[in-house]
């Protein structure tokens, strides 16, 4: 277990992006009604899924993770995680398909609802009013009322994450994930897309292997692997007080866990070394992820794994990488020699959309082919390293949103104010999200080709 640390350690730490509750006896009240509910996710899954993103960290699997930048309360229903879902595996058998090798999902889901944010005010006209900061803290809308922070949102935020999980478990579980449905998780407005047509091929080919496979004995119902599928669930831990409560001793092993979530990540805004968000992560057993960005230093990150892997252990850090296209082939080299050089097991995940933010027409926008850019550029780079790229984190929805520019379908900025509904950063929609996934499998088949040349050559 961690020395000295406890579950509230973080308490006597400096703490960034922190939201001023102004009733800090409600806020304790609330903690503590938190403490008493059910966990959401379980130790052993947290292990399994850990075991998982060991296989990623040796080459032998990707990690697709994604969805919404915030989870929001009004949009919350059964069509929304359905949609998500649905694009998600889509996403996740192109990527197989393509690639070989084993994906291990984990959604953006189920309790990603806090938001850092660069600046603690917002002002609109002669207005200035505090920065909306996820509706687990404050409301969206721009009065004085909706942006004070309120804790019993974080009751709100438990029960939709415990809602939301359970349609996803029955999802992965229940057979809609089943293999021998390939066809029906097209969306509708995907259906008639480059990327639908491309889609379907696909699909035409699973189920023809499919039909090989019954005539040999193996199906659906014989098989688990066919008709279920593994899905995990992640978020951004920022509001502590929220992660504290709901930190819980595993009974099997006697190690604390965080059961908010299978996995979480420290943002890149507050991953300072000796700062609250550092020690709360030290000591639980999670696998988690540490977002990187432009900022940080080599030396830095070696002293931050040092710190959040001790044990040097694979599965347990994923290291989100999210620089920027442009920045990208100047940041991520550094940083992956210095982990080389260390002997240190991570996972190498590309975050492609937080470095490439603009402003269009007075919309936050994602130009779609810096995305693809700083894809390939971490796809090139890994393999000029040596290393793998072992995972992509994208924020996406099953919607036909127009939040990112560009694409097959060519969204422009004057199509921004049609489909703008993202509570925070622009998110790629399905078609999008489709378009990146059959990228992303070509250039890993191509390494995969390369790779097999070497050793058989
Ligand atoms: C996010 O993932 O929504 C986010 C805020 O990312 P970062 O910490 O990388 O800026
Ligand atoms: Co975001």
């Amino acid at each position: 277990m961690a020395q000295n640390w406890t579950p509230n350690s973080w308490r006597n730490k400096p703490i960034q992006q922190v939201p001023a509750y102004p009733d800090q006896a409600a806020l304790a009240a609330t903690e503590a009604q938190l403490a008493k509910f059910p966990p959401l996710v379980f130790a052993g899954e947290a292990r399994r899924l850990k075991a998982q993103l060991a296989k990623v960290a040796e080459g032998d699997a990707f990690l697709l993770q994604g969805g919404d930048c915030a989870e929001s309360f009004a949009e919350h229903g059964a069509d929304n995680i359905r949609d998500f879902f649905r694009s998600f595996l889509q996403m996740a058998v192109v990527l197989t398909y393509g690639a070989q090798l084993p994906v291990v999902k984990v959604g953006r889901i189920a309790g990603q609802f806090a938001k850092p944010r660069s600046s603690n005010f917002e002002k609109q006209g002669d207005l200035e009013l505090p920065s909306y900061r996820g509706d687990i803290i404050n409301g969206i809308d721009f009065t004085p009322e909706s942006r004070i922070p309120a804790p019993e949102r974080q009751l709100d935020a438990y029960r939709q994450s415990a809602a939301t999980l359970n349609l996803l478990r029955a999802f992965a579980m229940g057979g809609y994930a089943n293999l021998e449905n390939v066809h029906k998780w097209m969306l509708g407005f995907v259906k008639d897309s480059p990327q639908g047509e491309r889609y379907k091929k696909l699909a035409d080919r699973i189920s023809e292997t499919m039909d090989f496979m019954r005539a040999i004995g193996i199906t659906a119902d014989n098989q688990p692997s066919l008709r279920e599928t593994d899905f995990f669930t992640s978020h951004e831990a920022l509001l502590l007080g929220y992660e504290e409560a709901l930190t819980r001793v595993d009974s099997t092993s006697g190690d604390w866990y965080a059961t908010s979530g299978h996995m979480l990540w420290i943002g890149d805004r507050t991953r300072q070394l000796d700062h609250a968000h550092v020690e709360y992560f030290r000591g639980i057993k999670n696998p988690i992820g540490l977002k990187c960005g432009p900022s940080l230093q080599p030396d830095n990150l070696i002293e931050l794994i040092d710190a959040l892997n001790p044990q040097n252990e694979a599965g347990r850090l994923t290291l989100i990488c999210r620089f920027g296209y442009d920045k990208v082939a100047d940041s991520l080299p550094k940083l992956i020699r210095a982990v080389e050089r260390e002997g240190k097991k991570v996972v190498w995940s590309c975050d492609p959309m937080h470095g490439n933010t603009i402003t269009l027409n007075n919309y936050k926008t994602r130009p779609f082919d810096r995305i693809l850019s700083e894809v390939e550029s971490f796809f090139q780079i890994h393999r000029a390293e040596g290393t793998h790229p072992g995972g992509i984190h994208v924020e996406m929805t099953g919607k036909d949103v127009t939040e990112c520019t560009g694409g097959a379908r060519a969204v422009t900025g004057a199509d921004l104010q049609d489909r703008y509904h993202t509570h925070c950063d622009p998110r790629l929609n399905a078609d999008q999200a489709l378009e990146l996934a059959f990228l992303l499998a070509e250039r890993m088949k191509t390494g995969r080709d390369e790779k097999r040349m070497v050793v058989n050559g």
